[in-house]
C-alpha cells in the first residue's frame, strides 16, 4: 500500500492544514471542495502559513515547490487515483456517509479511506462503504501545521495492513502518531472535553473569573492556553457538539454540556471564529473578557 497521492475532503481549517502538511512532506495532494471560493479561502490560509515556515527557514524547499504539489478540485473524479482519502468535512454523520459511499465507486479499490472526525463513530461511517477493512480514523489537531500529534483509530473491521500503512503515513507527515480504538473522543478528547466543560462549571459556580481560571492553568500548570482561550480557539459550537456525542455514548455527567455553553452556542457566540465567546475579539489582537 504505497501512498503517493493524497486526497483531502474539505478545505476548511482542518482540511487545509492536512493538505498543507501532506504537500510539505512531499505528497501530491488534491483537495476537494463544493465551490471554488472555499478552495480559494483555504489556499490563502496555506500560503500564509507556508510563508511563516519559509521565513523561519524550516521548509526544505521553496514554497512554490510545495504549492506545486497542491491542487484544488470541485469534481470528485479528481480523486480517482489517490492512495489515501482524508475526510475533513462538516461533523455530520449522514453527510460523511453520503460522501464516502459516493467516493467508493470513484476512488481506486485499494485506496485507504480515513476520517479526521473528532467524535463521530469511524465504524458507522466505514459501514457505509464497501471497504470497511480499509477505513481508518486519522485525527489531527488545530493548528495542524504546528501540532505534532495525530491519533490513528482502528475499528473492529480495520485490517492490520490498512492500519499500519496509515500509521506510517502519519509518521511520514512529521507527526507523532498514537494508536487508539474507535471509542468516542479517542484519547485526547476523552480527557480534554471534560476538562474544558469543568472549567465552564467552575466559572458558573463562581470559583474564579474567566481570565483568572485561564491564567491559573497557564501559569500554574504550564498549559499553552487556558481553558477558555482554548474553548474559543476550538469553537464553542464544536465543543458543544462533541460533548453531546460523548454524553450520548457514555451517559456520564462529566461529558454533559453546562447550561452556559448551550446558551452561548444558541446566541451564536462560537468563540474566535464568530468574534465572540468567552472573550470578545472585536480587536483580534487584544481580546477582552466577555461580560455576561
Ligand atoms: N502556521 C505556521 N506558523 C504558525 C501558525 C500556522 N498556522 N500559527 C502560529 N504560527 C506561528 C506563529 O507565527 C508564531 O511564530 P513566532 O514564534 O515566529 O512568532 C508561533 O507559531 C507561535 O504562535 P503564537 O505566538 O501566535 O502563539 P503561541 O506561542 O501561543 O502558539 C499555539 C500557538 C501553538 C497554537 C499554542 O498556543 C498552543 O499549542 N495552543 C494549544 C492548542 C491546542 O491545544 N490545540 C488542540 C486543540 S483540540 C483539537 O484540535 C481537537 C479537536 O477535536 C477539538
Amino acid at each position: 500500500m504505497a501512498i503517493k497521492k493524497v486526497g483531502v475532503l474539505g478545505c476548511g481549517l482542518m482540511g487545509s492544514g492536512i493538505a498543507q502538511v501532506s504537500a510539505t512532506a512531499g505528497y501530491e495532494v488534491v483537495v476537494l471542495e463544493q465551490e471554488q471560493r472555499f478552495l480559494d479561502k483555504g489556499f490563502a490560509g496555506i500560503d500564509k502559513s507556508l510563508a511563516k515556515f519559509a521565513e523561519k527557514g524550516t521548509l526544505k524547499e521553496p514554497v512554490a515547490d510545495v504549492r506545486g504539489r497542491l491542487k484544488g478540485a470541485t469534481d470528485r473524479a479528481a480523486l480517482a487515483d489517490c492512495d489515501i482519502i482524508i475526510e475533513a468535512i462538516i461533523e455530520n454523520v449522514e453527510e460523511k456517509k453520503k460522501m464516502f459511499s459516493a467516493l467508493d465507486g470513484i476512488v481506486k479499490k485499494d485506496a485507504i479511506f480515513s476520517s479526521n472526525t473528532s467524535s463521530i463513530s469511524i465504524t458507522e461511517v466505514a459501514a457505509a462503504t464497501k471497504r470497511p477493512d480499509k477505513f481508518v480514523g486519522l485525527h489531527f489537531f488545530n493548528p495542524v501545521p504546528l501540532m505534532k500529534l495525530v491519533e490513528v483509530v482502528r475499528t473492529i473491521a480495520t485490517s492490520e495492513a490498512a492500519f499500519e500503512a496509515t500509521f506510517e503515513f502519519g509518521k511520514s507527515l512529521g507527526k507523532v502518531p498514537v494508536r487508539t480504538s474507535d471509542k468516542t473522543g479517542f484519547i485526547v478528547n476523552r480527557l480534554l472535553v471534560p476538562y474544558l466543560l469543568d472549567a465552564i462549571r467552575a466559572y458558573e459556580e463562581g470559583v474564579g473569573s474567566v481570565p483568572d481560571i485561564d491564567n491559573s492553568m497557564k501559569l500554574g500548570c504550564g498549559y499553552p492556553m487556558g481553558p477558555f482561550t482554548l474553548l474559543d480557539f476550538v469553537g464553542l459550537d464544536t465543543t458543544y457538539y462533541i460533548s453531546q456525542v460523548m454524553f450520548e455514548e457514555f451517559k456520564e455527567r462529566r461529558f454533559a454540556s453546562p447550561a452556559l455553553l448551550k446558551r452561548m452556542v444558541m446566541a451564536g457566540w462560537f468563540g474566535r471564529k464568530s468574534g465572540k465567546g468567552f472573550y470578545d475579539y472585536t480587536d483580534a489582537n487584544n481580546p477582552v473578557p466577555t461580560k455576561f
